[in-house]
């Protein structure tokens, strides 16, 4: 078998190389390092002159090829390559055997939109897009495999269209973005899985033969299996070694299927997931599937998040808010509850605005009867008991405060007990026969009806001009069951779940475009539906409804890995942790929050004065280096898992500005020296570094007190209390001064910590869950 035409797809560093065969089967070359353009590329093609053992031979015409040992492109079914498949599909005679094969070729500079589907879009002026069409002859099925090329960022997408030719219908029981075959198996499939509350964690399974998938079934793209999935091979780490990244533009079901086979090959399958899927595809229709993400670095899992970071902000955040600084907001859920009035809001407003926060946020509780989670989700008309003024009303006092006024939705979803559903038991998702069950006490709006759409645009239309709304948080609380919706006939009801997501996006796309202004933050429970579908109408996304620091570091870090800090929501809270218990300093609460976009979630009319202090301090920090750390290049530099210490760093496009992390979980006694090795500055600049000025409360120290303090009281009494309250005490001064190679590849000592023996004014007091912050700058040249 010998290949007929190649295809060399680029990027800035990687090359994406594709063969047609003489059978006219799509085949992939090479995925990974840019390569140089070749006048023959077949020396990258696998050799097939023997088809081995129990190995199907695709033709007559060349018995020696079968096509299960070969690295295609779109894979089908029942012609011998028994790996999974990236289609399925039964056409109108029950049989499933599909063969498409190569038809024709066009390329064009920028990216046509996917017709009902959020997708990446040409930002920055560097992307080529080429379509390769296939056919399937016997049955009159095209398939067009869309790819995208964006320069700079590294980043291919991929997408479907199948179409149906035919006379008669077809249904799609399978239809991937994407399929990519590798020659090789050494690789850790790398997930980001959890639950509420502890979202995306990392884990890395070693491949060996078998199959092995990440999915979701719960209806969203879920805090179980974040679509976002990588392969790295066995020695890449943070900072070297090659690896890839993929993830689906789509909010629902998704899978990402990975199968390595007898004879060493990979393949990676990335797309709507086949579980629970059958779409109905009439003559002439098409079918568009969701778009994947993929990139490939050599720089280790730092620069695959890089180009993901950088994709994410110029190819799939759009509107006002791309690339633009995110305001600092205080958000009243954790301090109030469902518990509150205009005063009550007020208040903490106005302790907030003294304190430079720019954003108010109301969050839920502030519509219909709503005093619980139990009523009123679908009645949005304000509660007057609690808000006399109405929205307006507050909003005005809260801009005469000098901030911005946001507030929560939940679009999506109906109460039992609420006046939508006592008019329109229809709407919800639920079967005619069955008892629904509920989660959240709540039930799902069922979005494929268009009075269902129409009646979520107009409600949110009216809240959203109803006052001065700047910000919008847009909340999504239960996992999908009873699925069924009486606007589409029994062979259907497959179709439901993706219908449901293109609903949700026709009423994100109207309400956006109608209220460009408005900052919108998708959050689901959290962090259950953080993907890039949210993200390209909705530029933030709330990362957890866990805010305890050390809890975070761990979310933050496997969040980071696919998307960027700018669109991670993140709230210092009050302590002890309302869901974890633990307590924990108000700076190293900040320090985590401050890697991604800052908010306050938490009563501020509590906050002792010196918290007051230090949140006074931290906010004027965040706004001056605001574009640092929600736009700077971010490196994981000491990552969080099975370590006692966690280093981040966030350095600016231009190395001339940079800030690092330093946490500790556990003090340690006698704790021998830290070093602060940071990557990504520049070997050649000289860097001033300066750690944060940090407060520690005196109450951190117990007994030990009366040697830190020039007063002696008893530890832990009335006085202590009283003193540590308003007492500021500094974190001790640390000021280096090095150049970036040095700060790179040896790393800077820092000052020791307490350990234990005494305690003098050089020494850094960090403490269980303690952390510091550097702010690090590079001296001018004089002759600049
Ligand atoms: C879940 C969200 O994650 C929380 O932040 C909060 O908005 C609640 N919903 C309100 O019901």
């Amino acid at each position: 078998m010998k290949i007929i035409k190649t295809f060399h797809i680029q990027t800035k560093r990687t090359s994406y190389i594709l063969a047609v065969t003489e059978s006219l089967h799509i085949c992939c070359l090479h995925y990974g390092r840019k390569l140089r353009e070749m006048a023959d590329y077949s020396v990258l093609f696998e050799k097939h002159d023997v088809c081995y053992g129990s190995m199907v031979a695709y033709s007559k015409e060349d018995a020696n090829f079968g096509l299960d040992d070969v690295c295609l492109e779109y894979s089908s079914c029942g012609k011998g390559d028994f790996r999974e498949p990236a289609i399925e599909l039964e056409s109108h005679d029950g049989t499933g055997v599909t063969d498409f094969k190569y038809k024709g070729f066009r390329t064009f500079p920028g990216k046509e939109p996917i017709p009902g589907l959020p997708s990446s879009y040409d930002g920055s002026g560097d992307c080529t897009s080429y379509v390769l069409e296939l056919s399937d002859n016997c049955l009159n099925i095209s398939v067009f495999l869309h790819y995208c090329a964006f320069y700079d960022s590294d980043v291919i997408t991929k997408h479907v269209e199948i179409k149906n030719d035919s006379n008669h219908a077809i249904s799609l029981k399978r239809a991937m973005s994407m399929q990519l075959d590798l020659p090789e198996n050494d690789y850790y499939f790398v997930t980001f899985d959890g639950t509420w509350s502890a979202e995306r964690y990392r884990n890395d399974k070693r491949l060996s033969p078998g199959i092995f998938v990440n999915d979701s079934k719960t209806g969203v793209s879920s805090s179980r299996h974040n679509p976002f999935v990588m392969l790295r091979r066995k020695n890449c780490d943070e900072q070297s070694g090659e690896c890839c990244g993929f993830n689906l533009i789509y909010s629902a079901n998704h899978a990402e299927i990975v199968e390595v086979t007898h004879s060493g090959k990979t393949r990676i399958l990335s797309g709507i997931n086949p579980f629970g899927f059958k779409y109905e595809l009439n003559n002439n229709q098409s079918f568009f599937t969701p778009e994947t993400v993929m990139t490939f670095s050599s720089e280790g899992l730092n620069g695959l998040s890089r180009n993901m970071h950088e994709f994410i902000n110029n190819n799939i955040v759009r509107g006002k808010w791309k690339n633009k600084a995110r305001p600092i907001l205080v958000n009243n859920w954790e301090g109030t509850w469902f518990d509150f009035d205009e005063k009550k809001l007020l208040d903490i407003a106005k302790t907030a605005s003294e304190l430079g926060i720019e954003l108010f946020v109301l969050d839920d509780g502030w519509f219909g009867e709503r005093n619980s989670d139990d009523r009123s989700l679908g009645d949005w008309v304000v509660n007057r008991k609690k808000l006399p003024h109405a929205l307006s009303g507050l909003a005005e006092k809260i801009k005469k405060l000098g901030m911005d006024f946001g507030i929560w939705v939940e679009p999506e979803m109906v109460n039992e007990n609420s006046e939508l559903y006592r008019s329109h038991p229809e709407w919800a998702i639920k079967l005619p026969d069955r008892e629904p069950s509920l989660g959240r006490n709540q039930l799902i709006l069922d979005l494929t009806q268009k009075d269902v759409r129409r009646y979520i645009v107009d409600s949110m239309s009216e809240v959203f001009s109803s006052a001065d709304i700047a910000y919008v948080k847009w909340d999504m609380n239960r996992n999908f069951s009873d699925i069924y919706s009486p606007s589409l006939p029994p062979h259907r009801q497959g179709e439901f779940n993706h219908r449901y997501v293109l609903g949700l996006y026709e009423i994100l796309e109207t309400l956006t475009s109608s209220f460009p202004d408005i900052l919108f933050e998708s959050c689901a429970s959290g962090g259950n539906r953080f993907d890039l579908g949210m993200l390209c109408y909705m530029p933030q996304t709330w990362t957890s409804d866990n805010t305890d620091p050390v809890s975070r570091l761990a979310i933050q870090n496997g969040t980071s890995y696919g998307y960027p800090l700018s669109c991670m929501g993140a709230h210092v809270s009050a302590s002890p942790h309302q869901q974890t218990l633990r307590s924990t300093p108000i700076e190293t609460r900040f320090n985590v929050a401050a890697f991604g976009c800052l908010g306050y979630e938490m009563d501020m009319t509590k906050l002792s004065p010196f918290d007051k202090n230090c949140i006074k301090a931290q906010v004027e920090f965040y706004k001056r280096h605001r574009m640092l750390f929600q736009y700077g290049t971010f490196y994981r530099v000491t990552i969080p898992y099975n370590s006692n210490w966690c280093v981040w760093c966030v350095v600016s496009k231009d190395k001339k500005e940079a800030a690092a992390g330093f946490f500790q979980i556990n003090a340690v006694p006698s704790h021998t020296h830290d070093l602060l090795r940071l990557c990504g500055l520049s070997d050649d600049l000289f860097y001033d570094i300066e750690g944060r000025k940090q407060f520690i409360n005196v109450k951190a120290f117990g007994d030990l007190v009366n040697h830190v303090l020039p007063v002696k009281i008893r530890g832990d009494g009335v006085i202590h209390t009283m003193i540590s309250a308003r007492y500021m005490f500094s974190q001790t001064d640390e000021r280096f001064s090095a150049y970036g190679d040095a700060i790179n590849h040896s790393g800077i000592r820092l000052k020791q910590q307490f350990g234990g023996t005494g305690y003098n004014e050089s020494l850094r007091v960090i403490g269980d869950f303690g952390s510091r912050m550097y702010y690090l700058k590079a001296e001018e040249d004089d002759e600049d």
